[in-house]
């Protein structure tokens, strides 16, 4: 049980856990590994990715300077090119036109874009809720993407892979030491853990969106 003495950081974790569990539980993504769906429904995923991301290095490029939220910012984790170099090679350069953007996702870019434009603090929710997660279970998904859809080390899951990174563990304790000396007082603490909340429920909304378009919605058995 965490309590408002926690480290910022372990107190966001603690207090959004039920809806990472959430989020790891929808079936879209282990479809995924397990080869039951295919390279297109995988290159779908991808193009809400890039949509997302778009969202979210937009707000961060803009916020590259605040004095708060800029500690964030970081070009290391920037993953608009490697997204474009992965839907070149799924889905060919015309990829845009034919692969969706689902509307979950325009929801999820809008929601981003809306809190970076006026709540620089709640970005960092947004922010911590993607870029941690592709640094931790992140990870081992891309390399189990890669396996599952034969991509070896070239482009098709280059987003899960960070050049600039190779000590993501470090790089993730240092990330909680710029969450925990964010000046915020109590009120906006819990607000940005609010916003995590919601940045988990856009993601859930966007793999449950994914899954019933291919017949794979819902949770995976624990
Ligand atoms: C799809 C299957 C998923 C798996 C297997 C998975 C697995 C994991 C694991 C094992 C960790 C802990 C790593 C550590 O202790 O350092 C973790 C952390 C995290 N994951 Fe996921 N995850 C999944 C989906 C997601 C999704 C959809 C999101 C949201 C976009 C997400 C966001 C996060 C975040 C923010 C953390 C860091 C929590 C913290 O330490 O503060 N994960 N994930």
């Amino acid at each position: 049980m965490s309590t408002t003495g926690d480290p910022f950081s372990v107190r966001l974790r603690q207090a959004t856990w039920s809806e990472h569990q959430a989020a790891e539980s929808e079936r879209y993504v282990s479809a995924l590994i397990a080869g039951d769906l295919d390279r297109a429904d995988y290159a779908t995923l991808v193009a809400q990715h890039h949509a997302i991301y778009r969202a979210l290095e937009t707000v961060a490029d803009e916020l590259r300077d605040h004095p708060v939220v800029g500690r964030f910012v970081d070009d290391r984790l920037t993953r608009l090119p490697a997204l474009d170099a992965d839907l070149e090679f799924l889905a060919g350069p015309d990829w845009a036109d034919h692969l969706p953007t689902n509307p979950t996702t325009l929801a999820y870019a809008a929601r981003i874009r809306t809190v970076g434009a006026s709540w620089p603090a709640g970005f960092v929710a947004h922010h911590y809720t993607r870029y941690l997660g592709d640094l931790s279970g992140g990870l081992a998904i891309g390399r189990a993407l890669s396996r599952t859809y034969r991509l070896g080390d070239g482009p098709g899951a280059t987003f899960y892979r960070f050049a600039g990174i190779p000590d993501p563990r470090a790089y993730k304790q240092a990330y909680r030491e710029r969450l925990d000396a964010l000046p915020l007082d109590e009120g906006q603490r819990v607000a940005v853990v609010d916003e995590v909340r919601v940045a988990y429920r856009c993601n859930i909304a966007v793999l449950s969106e994914l899954g019933r378009a291919t017949g794979r919605a819902g949770e995976v058995a624990a």
